[in-house]
């Protein structure tokens, strides 16, 4: 049996709930001096750090002086697994190409499935090893990952092999998630119902066993929503959770689609509408946000926040990690970019990067916050308050990573 106590823990932060937690609700609860047992990667017991080393005391304890504990980060938005990099792409948009008109000339999103298609399988486990370790430095111990980038059924099943393999490559907890609509590859330009049907009849059908959610990309230049309803019925059944890009760049009723199908999240929502805010509270569809990419794409826009809070639309947070439109790591910066993009309260992005994450991928039972039963995945930050997220907004504070109880990560180790 392995054990672990935590000692003298000057800030003990975390949000507390069976469900996601709508924004007028968000409260944190925030303990001073405590300590935190651990048995077998499990949270048993949290109390006052003097009782519970007492009641401990046998076991195999770590000071922590007054440092600061919080849940580990739950990344549930990233395209971990691809081959090549974008930067020309970078250029070209910052002297004012737009987006939409990249990926139409057979850019954008076509550019990387040609380096993915092209990258052997060893590789593409390779690069995406070596990003989930530069997130685990910033502190996220769970990951969901996307496919979406091979476009074909052998390459989109290459990139979920790789996901599966990279689960046992790094500390942390991998979901996997089937995105083969994320667009139309080039070599089906011309044949566009041809790729929605092998998606339907044998993408979908094959790959229920690699991927627990299915996600689409729907956007002009992507897909429409009467394709995606078409191919999200088919998800539907063979029993994937549904997840949706959804109104990222235009007001398509993404929104309102995802919640139509009861999706677990709408991801992105710059552009949603209060028609499809209404339905996603009403589904429980959780709305998952990512400033670094509206960031990133300088779209001129931003999530209707104050809406959501009007609505009780339940806010997570995720760094969508990809080489398009959002090269970021740190659910840190995702934070950060949440509160001063977006304006979130600091409350409510700790809520999104922890719990509500966990939620928007079906973890909330086990992971994004410190309560006994859950799974041991917490942060150890070398500061005196949690605020200092913020207010230090480029200094990561992450020290150690534990994950099911074992310190996966020390700084300068
Ligand atoms: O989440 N929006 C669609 N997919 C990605 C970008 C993909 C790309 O440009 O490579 C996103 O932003
Ligand atoms: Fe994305």
């Amino acid at each position: 049996m392995s054990e672990l106590l935590i000692t003298h823990i000057g800030e003990l932060v975390t949000a507390k709930g069976e469900k996601p937690i709508a924004p007028l609700d968000v409260r944190l609860e925030v303990l001073k001096d405590a300590a935190i047992y651990v048995e077998d990667g499990r949270i048993v017991d949290i109390g006052p750090s003097e009782e519970l080393s007492k009641k401990y005391r046998e076991k195999f304890t770590l000071d922590v002086d007054g440092r600061v504990v919080i849940p580990g980060f739950v990344d549930p938005h990233t395209h971990l697994v691809y081959a090549g990099c974008r930067h020309e792409e970078f250029l070209m948009k910052l002297k004012g190409a737009s987006y939409t008109e990249i990926l139409k000339r057979g850019g954008g999103i076509n550019s990387t499935v040609r380096s993915t298609r092209a990258a052997l399988l060893d590789e593409l486990i390779e690069l995406a090893e070596r990003r989930a370790k530069e997130m685990l430095a910033a502190g996220t111990t769970t990951i969901e990952v996307k496919s979406g980038y091979g476009l074909d059924y052998e390459n989109e099943k290459k990139i979920l092999l790789a996901a599966r393999e990279l689960e046992r490559k790094v500390p942390q907890d991998i979901v996997i998630t089937f995105l083969g609509a994320h667009t139309v590859p080039f070599d089906y330009r011309e044949r566009r119902e041809e790729y929605i049907e092998l998606l339907k009849s044998r993408m979908l059908p094959d790959f229920r066993s690699l991927a627990e959610f299915a996600d689409i990309f729907v956007e002009d230049g992507a897909f429409s929503p009467e394709e995606a309803r078409k191919i999200l019925k088919v998800a539907k059944e063979y029993g994937y959770g549904i997840k949706v890009h959804a109104d990222q760049l235009h007001d398509l009723g993404g929104g309102g689609l995802a919640a139509e199908f009861h999706a677990i999240s709408a991801e992105h929502l710059d552009f949603v509408s209060d028609e499809s805010l209404e339905k996603m509270a009403e589904a429980g569809t959780i709305g998952v946000l990512l400033p670094t990419s509206t960031f990133f794409l300088r779209v001129k826009g931003s999530p209707p926040v104050e809406k959501f809070r009007k609505y009780g639309v339940p806010i997570a947070l995720a760094t969508d990690h990809n080489p398009g439109t959002s090269p970021y790591y740190s659910m840190q910066s995702a934070m950060v970019m949440g509160v001063f993009e977006f304006g979130l309260t600091p409350e409510e992005a700790f809520i999104a990067a922890t719990l509500n994450a966990a939620f928007a991928i079906n973890r909330g039972n086990i992971s994004g916050s410190i309560e006994p039963g859950k799974k041991a995945d917490l942060l150890i930050l070398d500061t005196h308050s949690w605020v200092h997220l913020f207010y230090e907004p480029d200094r990561n504070p992450v020290e150690f990573v534990i994950k099911n109880g074992n310190i996966v990560y020390e700084r300068g180790a």
